[in-house]
């Protein structure tokens, strides 16, 4: 069988590239950077199949310069970065990579909301800058987690894992998505409400949902006014399913108590004053970055490719 030209836009974990290159000639990005678009539409050409970041914007563009490509496979499971509708007008497939990181994602949900609480980077920062003199009765004080209210913005994997390992707070699990779901009920006794409910009674809000017109901005400045005023908020979806303006504001002026983000409206650039809210914990968008996950989504997404190459719909197709 003929080999397939893989173009690979960024440095992955070498046991994936070498699964390729036992297929496919593979030539990936030696730059430890985001191509530019220019860059991108220059290197797609001539490719049979080209294995993307949520980091590359896959418009009309890129999918027309890449006039052989049969598969664009994104390394994230989230794709509001590929034009699922011009992929589909050329009959290219778009691929993700979900399952493997749901875990590792739902887990620094909770590192954030951890850190946010107990406010562990300021502590941390605090003793690193000397300045620990000894136990304090109002140093640092937080806020308890077991026994709260959490709320929970989605209930797919990552919402569902992250509801899951809530158990051993003894907290009370309230959540809201487009349809209730009822394994998620059952398997937590969480209870379906309506946004405003869950806005107005969460002592944490975590979002899971994708990034879709319908999720830009589900959490704005009104949102905010209806939070409790020690709520914090954490979000390891996408960064624009938060209004950042707002939420600075809502921060600076403790209409919220805080929050945890791995993700941001406009990456890497963060909107002016998020950097300088101590009452936010920011992280560059890690949620899934753990040695093995990020493993076994290259892999995941090797496969797709390689299941293309056969011939075959790839097992993580999201445009059939
Ligand atoms: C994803 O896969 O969509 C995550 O955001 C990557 O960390």
């Amino acid at each position: 069988m003929k080999k397939w030209n893989v173009y690979v836009t960024r440095m992955l974990p070498q046991s994936a590239i070498d699964l390729l290159k036992q297929e496919c000639n593979v030539e990936v990005n030696p730059k430890d950077r985001v191509l530019s678009k220019a860059e991108l539409l220059k290197e797609v050409q001539g490719r049979d199949a080209i294995l993307c970041l949520l980091t590359d914007t896959i418009d009309a563009d890129v999918i027309a310069a890449a006039s052989k490509a049969k598969i664009f496979a994104n390394y994230a499971v989230g794709f509001d970065n590929i034009d699922l509708k011009a992929a589909a007008e050329k009959g290219v497939y778009v691929t993700n990579t979900p399952g493997v990181l749901t875990e590792t994602t739902a887990d620094l949900a909770w590192a954030l909301l951890f850190a946010v609480a107990r406010r562990v980077v300021e502590a941390d920062t605090y003793t690193r800058d000397c300045k620990f003199k000894g136990w304090g009765p109002l140093l640092f004080l937080g806020q308890d987690v077991t026994g709260k209210t959490l709320g929970i913005i989605g209930t797919g994997r990552i919402g569902s894992s992250f509801g899951r390992k809530a158990k051993g707070f003894e907290m009370k699990i309230i959540y809201h998505d487009v349809k209730r779901n009822e394994e998620f009920e059952r398997e937590v006794g969480a209870i379906y409400v309506d946004k405003t409910t869950l806005l107005k009674e969460a002592d944490f809000v975590s979002l899971h949902v994708p990034l879709l017109p319908s999720t830009t901005h589900l959490i704005g400045k009104n949102e905010f006014s209806l939070m409790k005023k020690t709520a914090i908020l954490i979000n390891t979806s996408r960064g624009p399913v938060v209004d950042e303006k707002a939420l600075v504001e809502a921060l600076n002026e403790g209409v919220i108590w805080g929050a945890g983000l791995d993700v941001y409206e406009d990456e890497p650039r963060l909107s002016e004053g998020l950097m300088q809210a101590k009452n936010a914990v920011i992280l560059p968008h890690i949620a899934s970055a753990s040695i093995e996950t990020r493993t076994k989504m290259a892999l995941l997404a090797v496969n797709n490719i390689l299941a293309a190459k056969r011939g075959e719909v790839p097992p993580n197709c999201v445009n059939r």
